[in-house]
């Protein structure tokens, strides 16, 4: 028996009542989905089912093996989920069923498991007559009086209602799953119709086409060798390489071997100058990259700010981005991309990233150098469109209070501080929240569009968008935020901000073919509420926030998840004010044609 597991993982989203995200029907009755696990961050970051009631762990799963952060074995991949119990049996998972009634519609609850012979499991229902979570009855089933026998195979498995004494199947409140001796996986979980039912079936993901068309190699300058990775700090051309902080990579014998563990939010850098320099003699030769290994990255080519300065917010200005894989040849050996492929200003060119790498799968880089021409049968892909990157306002003088994702206790907070300063700002904001009813975050965003403020796209369910595994992933993440804010809001934006930052060539790429015209939005002004919020010096935001306006930055990223952020909010738009400088929305400060006039 286990005690309903409450406020830890529910405190933001609270439970909604029933609803049906899709059904399979058998001419009388339709089978209801549970969970198809189609989303990693659904689950494990904002703790829902595909009903959008809550669904989690009990914190305590196995480590993942490999991974030197906390995260536990409850991995989401290919619309299955796995579950790696602690050594003790005593880890859980839990998925709520919104308190659905069953009486006369459902037999029972089924899935698909894998798991090795001998795998044993306790499947708990819960129940309440009032629906409340607050003291639930608990009928208690072991896997083996249910007959499940696990040979390593995926086999269809139903918890039929009728086995469960005196079980309240008018209020049926969760399922949860204990005691799981070995780590198990689940498919899809449905109630289904009559006493036996099928398994649900997976979604099937169409594969996103790309365009094939290749176009003739050109003649470019003569080459010259950038990085041969001989030196521990600086490349051949004496300027700086190196990688983002928390980057795992190792130098030796001239080569570099990259290993970002599928973070797809880690860097590395090596620059052609350490001031603006001009590329454009260079506009029609290739980048060459000879390399071994996972071609799952992006090559970046980054531009300084208008100022040359590295002093000032942004720095780097922007940067555009490719898919490596699109530019290896079929050996997996060299890449070339055409410069003109990075859509950037080349008189102020600082130098090349990799980055964005979504597998675990290592790359061993050889040599980085610009040739001027490509081996003869190498196909030079077309370029893909690409979103424009954009850290700053562009309109003089402008200043954008950019406000992302947040706990709805303070959206009431945020909308008056907003309203007492008389500005209009942006919203971006998840998509999946907005569905649940009890966020009450619909009519938040409905106040804030009536009251003039912009609302724009931040993904589904905030997931690293560069890190997702496949194009249909990230078109999951971006159709269905779509399609909620459309839904709740009855508006569209080409406006979008990419959760935690993340960055690559892939979802620039899937956003542009979304979204004719999008504008993939970071900032240059950061509150640091994530580093500084809940820790024993929360004031450390206004001084970064004061830090990144003195550098000019005038595009601003803050949540609205903390009690002291949102009350310095007013502090904040002080700063700002004092900069001279006017505050709006984001699609205003980008001197967008279609934005409201000022
Ligand atoms: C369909 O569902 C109804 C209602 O639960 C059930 O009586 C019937 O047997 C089901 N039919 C099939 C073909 O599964
Ligand atoms: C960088 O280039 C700019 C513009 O050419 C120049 O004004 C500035 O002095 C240079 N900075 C350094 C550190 O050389
Ligand atoms: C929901 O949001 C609206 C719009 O801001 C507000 O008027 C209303 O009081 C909120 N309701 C709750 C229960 O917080
Ligand atoms: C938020 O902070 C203010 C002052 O900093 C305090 O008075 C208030 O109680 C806090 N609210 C919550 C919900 O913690």
């Amino acid at each position: 028996m286990k005690a309903f597991l409450s406020v830890r993982f529910l405190s933001v989203f609270a439970i909604a009542v029933s609803r049906t995200i899709s059904s399979v029907s058998n001419g009388t009755c339709a089978s209801l989905l549970v969970d198809d696990f189609a989303s990693q961050s659904r689950l494990t970051f904002l703790f829902y089912n595909a009903m959008l009631q809550p669904s989690s762990d009990d914190g305590t799963m196995a480590p993942i093996v490999g991974r030197a952060d906390t995260a536990t074995s409850v991995i989401v991949s290919n619309n299955h989920l796995t579950l790696t119990s602690v050594s003790d049996r005593t880890s859980y998972w839990y998925t709520m069923l919104g308190c659905t009634s069953a009486t006369d519609i459902y037999g029972g609850i089924g899935m698909t498991i894998k798991a090795p012979k001998g795998t044993t499991m306790t499947i708990e229902l819960q129940t309440s007559q009032t629906c409340s979570t607050d003291s639930p009855t608990l009928t208690d089933l072991d896997s083996t009086i249910l007959g499940w026998n696990f040979d390593g195979t995926e086999q269809y498995y139903t918890i039929p209602f009728s086995r469960f004494q005196g079980l309240d199947t008018d209020h049926l409140l969760s399922l949860l799953l204990s005691g799981i001796s070995k780590p198990i996986t689940l498919g899809p979980i449905g109630f289904y119709c009559g006493v036996s039912g099928t398994a649900y079936p997976v979604p099937s993901t169409v594969p996103v086409l790309e365009p094939t068309s290749t176009i003739p190699a050109t003649t470019g300058p003569s080459a010259f060798l950038i990085d041969t990775f001989g030196n521990a700090n600086s490349n051949n051309l004496g300027f700086y390489h190196g990688g983002d902080d928390a980057a795992t990579y190792k130098l030796s014998k001239d080569r570099m071997a990259i290993n970002m563990k599928g973070n797809s939010d880690l860097s590395w850098y090596t620059q052609v100058s350490d001031n603006c320099s001009d590329f454009t003699m260079n506009n029609d030769g290739y980048l060459h990259i000879a390399y071994t290994g996972s071609d799952a990255f992006t090559i970046a080519m980054q531009q300084h700010n208008p100022a040359c300065d590295p002093n000032k917010n942004p720095w780097p200005y922007t940067w555009d981005s490719v898919e490596a894989s699109r530019y290896s040849n079929t050996d997996k050996t060299d890449i070339y991309v055409p410069i003109s492929h990075f859509e950037i200003d080349y008189t102020k060119t600082i130098g090349f990233a990799l980055k964005g790498f979504y597998t675990t799968v290592p790359t061993v880089f050889l040599k980085i150098e610009i040739v001027h021409t490509v081996p003869s049968g190498f196909l030079v892909p077309s370029k893909l469109s690409t979103a424009p990157l954009l850290f700053a306002c562009t309109r003089p003088n402008s200043f954008a209070f950019a406000i992302d994702d947040g706990d709805p206790q303070f959206a009431q907070q945020v909308i008056s501080t907003i309203a007492a300063a008389g500005i209009h700002v942006t919203f971006f904001t998840v998509g999946a929240p907005l569905l649940d009813q009890s966020t009450n975050l619909t009519n938040v965003y409905k106040s804030m569009l009536a009251a003039g403020h912009q609302v724009a796209y931040h993904s589904y369910t905030h997931p690293p968008m560069e890190g997702l595994p496949s194009l249909a992933a990230i078109d999951w993440e971006l159709n269905n935020d779509i399609s909620a804010v459309s839904q709740t809001l009855g508006v569209t934006s080409k406006y979008f901000r990419p959760p935690f930052g993340t960055e690559g060539a892939r979802i620039r790429q899937r956003l542009a073919a979304s979204i004719p015209g999008a504008k993939f939005v970071e900032w240059s002004v950061d509150v640091q509420d994530w580093l500084w919020a809940q820790s024993s010096t929360p004031e450390n935001q206004i001084k970064s926030f004061q830090n990144d306006v003195d550098k000019g930055g005038n595009l601003v990223v803050m949540h609205y998840l903390y009690n002291t952020t949102v009350s310095y909010l007013p502090q904040f738009i002080d700063i700002a004010r004092k900069t001279g400088k006017q505050l709006m929305r984001v699609d205003q400060c980008m001197e967008d044609p279609d934005a409201p006039p000022l």
